[in-house]
């Protein structure tokens, strides 16, 4: 299923309303936000304070997980829902894990985080490594033939795939399941797996309403539990810990929450391909 669509409408629509992107850019004190954008933020911040928590622990684990595929032998990305870079981009951590090495192409379906995402790299990229793609995750097949011809992805080599915070973006209806499996199905062995998600509490009416008053952004909000997000991973191997909160997925030093993760309610997980068994939690 794609988004048809113009470009036009979809900028109109990206500032008439408050973007996920910029919400999540302002909650975490970055500097790409309009005001309907920062209302919306404060007004979900007084329901469920600790969405600040989850988004901080979903970029730590985002961190992470580059510098584990790094550590893997991995060199190039493809980080799709790639949101507004203010810090702590994959091409940053990448580059500081094994500088001059990485190649990696950023994918927003949101207008002005592309064009956002193109000044920022134009600064701090090596544009002979590092792309920004206007494009859908749900118009998968025309998505990866983009992605294949920018160069940078050499398709017989493994290659870190990252769709993390936006799957929670992505209601059933819509079967991003499928649009997943096309992603892995393409990738090399050897290949990972990054993703994250929002996480589904029972019985938790504050996050109920913040579900709901999502509804008025530009992306729909659909939470998931553990079991609900684990299919995402397909016959995938995961690597330990498994699927766990953001925070409790291999902590350093600087991992916030990692003796208390159920504070920042967001699920995390790394998997490879051409493991030897199916994705277990
Ligand atoms: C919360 S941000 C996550 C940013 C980054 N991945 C991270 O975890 O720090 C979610 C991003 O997903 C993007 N997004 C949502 N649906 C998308 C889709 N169907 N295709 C591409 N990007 C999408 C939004 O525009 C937004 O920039």
């Amino acid at each position: 299923m794609t988004d048809a669509r113009s470009s036009d409408d979809r900028l109109r629509d990206s500032v008439d309303r408050p973007s996920s992107a910029r919400v999540y850019d302002y909650i975490l004190g970055g500097t790409h936000h309009y005001a309907i954008d920062r209302d919306f933020a404060e007004r979900q911040l007084a329901i469920m304070p600790e969405m600040r928590l989850a988004m901080q622990a979903n970029r730590a684990f985002l961190g992470r997980a580059v510098r584990y595929a790094v550590d893997q032998g991995v060199r190039q990305f493809v980080d799709i829902g790639s949101g507004l870079p203010t810090v702590g981009n994959v091409h940053e951590v990448a580059d500081e894990a094994a500088p001059g090495q990485c190649r990696v192409v950023y994918v927003d379906n949101e207008p002005i985080a592309r064009a956002h995402a193109e000044i920022l790299l134009a600064d701090t990229a090596d544009p002979d490594r590092h792309r920004a793609l206007l494009g859908d995750f749900f118009d998968h097949a025309r998505l990866w033939d983009e992605i294949v011809a920018t160069g940078l992805i050499d398709r017989t080599r493994p290659t870190c795939l990252l769709v993390v915070g936006i799957l929670h973006f992505m209601p059933p209806e819509r079967d991003p399941e499928a649009s997943l499996a096309f992603y892995r199905e393409r990738l090399a062995p050897g290949s990972l797996l990054v993703l994250s998600h929002g996480s589904r509490r029972a019985d938790d009416a504050q996050q109920r309403e913040v579900e709901r008053n999502y509804q008025q952004t530009t992306n729909r909000m659909h939470l998931r539990t553990a079991e609900e997000f684990l299919p995402f991973f397909g016959d995938w191997t995961l690597a330990e810990p498994g699927i766990v909160p953001a925070a409790r997925w291999r902590p350093d030093a600087a991992t916030r929450f990692a003796d208390d993760p159920d504070r920042a309610p967001v699920l995390a997980g790394v998997a490879r391909k051409g493991g030897d068994g199916s994705a277990t939690a």
